[in-house]
């Protein structure tokens, strides 16, 4: 079967991957409440459309700090693509250049930065997890500059990892010879063994509860890259990241994977939007599977959504071809919405579509 949606593609991904990995990849914290929120959230939006306008010739490109993307939509930094494909990063980021959009590279990804830029004809960023070892964190810093990486994507919502049921269950570990490969340098590439999840072990013993506002400015010390900053779910926040002089902002609970029961991200966007529209760029991701949900996205202030699951599940399917079919779908099911809508172009996309 050739899929035509993306939860067709996650059905595919569920066959090819071991039990293991799709719990892995799908499950979000303790009873899941916020990971179902997330989409069905999208599905409580109405939208309201014009007719006889003239949308015979559409564009749904768009420009995230400088870079010119082909629809607003990029990659989520989502860790172990081994787990799903041998090519793992690399073939994500393949498919992310040719479809013409930015790849985020997780800090726990099982290919070499290196390699995953020279792979995509775009920009790659780097999502940065701060280490409690801040000479390894600088040590990398220097490693993804040195590679080509274009935008630092600090993520804040993980001063621990959320507790992920299934993980627990699982005993949650990378199979031998997969490790988190840009960290070997510095003799952290492996998960602990542990009688719960490995993975919530690795942040418990590796990374800095203790991060805070005033690490924005030791951060901004360390590079010249933008700094943009992931897991904000509230416009106090928002306010505080764009006074710390952040170059964007990635509206995100993490997929639903870490606190669990918070709001869904697109009902805070409005507010947060309100908040900081055009002082900052501001980005969304979790729960997003349809054109729709894309142009709710925008319409309500996002410059540009990420996906993280539907890559991964692209991934499974297919490799780099099945990554390229998870954005393709995506894309023509935004380019029907606009045109269905009385929208020719991103900039045409705006609160008017929303139904009140
Ligand atoms: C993630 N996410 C994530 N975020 C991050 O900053 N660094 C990471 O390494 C990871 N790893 C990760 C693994 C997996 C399997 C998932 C599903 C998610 C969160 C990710 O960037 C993003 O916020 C969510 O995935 C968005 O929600 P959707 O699109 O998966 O619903
Ligand atoms: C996760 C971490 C790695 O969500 O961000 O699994």
């Amino acid at each position: 079967m050739n899929p035509i949606t993306i939860s067709e593609i996650e059905s595919i991904a569920k066959e090819k991957l071991s039990p293991v990995a799709y719990d892995y990849y799908s499950s979000g914290a303790d009873d899941e409440i916020t990971l179902r929120d997330n989409s069905e959230a999208y599905n409580r939006i109405h939208l309201k459309y014009r007719v006889l306008v003239d949308v015979s010739n559409r564009d749904l490109s768009t420009v995230v700090l400088g870079e010119k993307i082909s629809l607003p939509l990029m990659i989520a930094p989502t860790a172990f693509h081994v787990l799903a494909h041998p090519e793992g990063e690399v073939a994500v980021a393949k498919a992310a250049g040719s479809e013409g959009t930015v790849m985020i590279l997780s800090t726990l990804s099982n290919s070499n930065v290196e390699e995953v830029v020279k792979a995509s004809q775009k920009q790659v960023w780097f999502q940065l997890y701060v280490f409690k070892d801040r000479a390894v964190t600088e040590a990398l810093i220097r490693r993804v500059e040195a590679a080509g990486c274009k935008a630092l994507v600090l993520t804040v919502d993980a001063p621990l990892l959320g507790r992920r049921l299934r993980d627990v269950r699982n005993k949650f570990n990378l199979p031998d010879g997969v490790s988190v490969k840009n960290l070997e340098p510095f003799m952290k590439e492996n998960l602990p063994r542990r009688n719960d999840s490995g993975i919530a072990g690795y942040f418990a013993d590796n990374l800095d509860p203790s991060l805070s506002w005033k690490d924005l400015d030791w951060l901004r010390s360390k590079t010249n890259l933008p700094i943009i900053v992931k897991g904000i779910i509230c416009k106090e926040d928002a306010k505080l990241a764009t006074e710390n002089g952040v170059d964007g902002i990635v509206v995100s609970n993490h997929g639903g994977r870490q606190l669990d029961s918070c709001k869904a991200t697109i009902e805070v966007l409005p507010e947060i939007a309100e908040e900081v529209k055009g002082k900052t760029t501001l980005l969304i991701d979790g729960g997003i599977r349809r054109g729709t949900d894309i142009l709710k996205a925008v319409a309500l202030g996002a410059d540009a959504v990420l996906i993280g699951r539907p890559v991964v599940y692209g991934l499974a399917y297919n490799g780099e071809e099945g990554v390229k079919t998870t954005l393709n779908i995506l894309r023509s099911e935004l380019d029907l919405a606009m045109a269905l809508c009385g929208c020719s172009t991103i900039r045409d996309v705006d609160r008017n579509i929303i139904a009140q």
